[in-house]
């Protein structure tokens, strides 16, 4: 297997212009940062960029905004956010990219960050535009992904941007994470149990089918859980799902009979008849045409429990419900400290993955122990599926 370029320590980067891929994508309500440990995970690089005084332009996306500019997703907060931690000249950029573009860069100086907006503004950033890729490509010397969580993009900046600008790297960031999921690829002690939660279902759903071939146990939940629900006939209200999933599943339990994975679904349920307020656990057998499922229930928990204490290894991506409202939290908190506690107390080895995740842990203030934390949801998933992901491969 090719070699990652991985960023030297000692290079020379005085003065040069650094293009650094960033995932900022993080939670932000009416302008304000919900959970910043994606943001924090990146400024220790940042500031030894500063340091060495390179010229750091930032790039990130926030959200889905598919090629318009979406003023609930602007990176502004974002911008205010690092202009209060970085000890610089933070500026940013919400102009187009043209030829002249390079020239609105040139008063940076050694050891200024300039932040632009979020790239999924352009279309064709989605794209993977080598016209575009080649506009952003030149407005640097060097190139870092950073953004392990945005590697399984196929997009400008994380893909073809590296056909237009003279090297390319892999930031520490990225090392981290794929030392530490490999460790694990290469360690794990089996029963290995994939928990998968979360309501990014498109993303997740196709990975299923691999990851059965490869587990043995999959449990499955938050919005996730509903296509599984409704493919067994169980009315669901007005719950989240996916389209046409109904062949993907029936493809995923026969790989999974033939593999002996077992699959484990919710059989019970907390639902509500909007996001606010409170829950009410019920059977699946008892959901109303007006109720959306928001959370595992109790025998639900227990179940996963005994799953997760006969487990060696555990690899958990998506929370198992609506955890922004407490009401909707407890399966998702359940799970962590479950997992915990095995981590803690018999050396169980846990990868726990995702923004969504990671923001859950952090709301509840409680102390967890994972053998790793990633950033990263779907890009974490392919990563374990075996796949060879776009951002990664160009940095080889
Ligand atoms: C994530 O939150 O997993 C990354 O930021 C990637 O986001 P995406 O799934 O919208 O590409």
């Amino acid at each position: 297997m090719d070699e990652i370029n991985f960023f030297p320590e000692n290079l020379n980067i005085k003065d040069q212009k650094i293009i650094l891929r960033l995932d900022l994508n993080v939670p932000i309500q009416d302008k304000i940062i919900k959970d910043d440990t994606r943001i924090t995970l990146c400024l220790p690089f940042i500031n030894k960029l500063i340091e060495k005084k390179a010229k750091i332009i930032i790039i990130s996306h926030l959200g889905r905004p598919k090629g318009v500019n979406v003023p609930e997703l602007s990176l502004i907060p974002i911008y205010r956010y690092l202009k209060d931690k970085l000890k610089t000249n933070v500026y940013f950029f919400r102009g187009v990219f043209d030829n002249e573009t390079k020239e609105k860069f040139s008063h940076l100086k050694g050891g200024d960050v300039i932040l632009i907006e979020n790239i999924r503004f352009f279309k064709e950033e989605a794209e993977d535009d080598e016209n575009f890729s080649k506009k952003l490509g030149a407005l640097g010397d060097i190139y870092i992904n950073n953004a392990f969580s945005c590697s399984h993009r196929k997009q400008a900046s994380v893909h073809s941007i590296t056909k237009f600008i003279n090297k390319s790297y892999a930031g520490p960031l990225l090392k981290k994470e794929i030392t530490a999921i490999n460790s694990v690829i290469k360690n794990k002690k089996e029963p290995v149990t994939c928990i998968i939660g979360g309501s990014k279902i498109s993303t997740k759903i196709n990975v299923i089918t691999s990851l059965v071939r490869k587990v043995n146990n999959l449990i499955i939940v938050g919005a996730m859980a509903n296509n599984f629900l409704i493919y067994k006939n169980v009315k669901i209200g007005k719950s989240l799902i996916e389209k046409n999933t109904k062949e993907i599943i029936k493809n995923i339990y026969r790989v999974a009979e033939e593999n002996d994975c077992e699959i484990l679904i919710p059989e019970d349920c907390v639902v509500g008849t909007n996001l606010k307020g409170e829950g009410k656990n019920k059977n699946l057998n008892e959901i109303k045409d007006d109720e959306i499922i928001l959370d595992i229930g109790s025998n639900t928990i227990k179940s996963i429990k005994k799953k997760i204490d006969l487990s060696n290894t555990i690899l958990w991506n998506g929370p198992a419900g609506y955890f922004e409202n407490d009401s909707f939290s407890k399966g998702t908190l359940s799970i962590a400290e479950i997992i915990s506690k095995n981590t803690n107390e018999k050396s169980m080895v846990s990868v726990i993955g995702g923004g969504d995740t990671i923001a859950a842990i952090k709301k509840s203030k409680s102390k967890f122990f994972f053998s790793h934390l990633s950033t990263a949801g779907g890009a974490f998933l392919e990563y374990l599926e075996g796949k060879d992901l776009p951002g990664i491969s160009v940095l080889k």
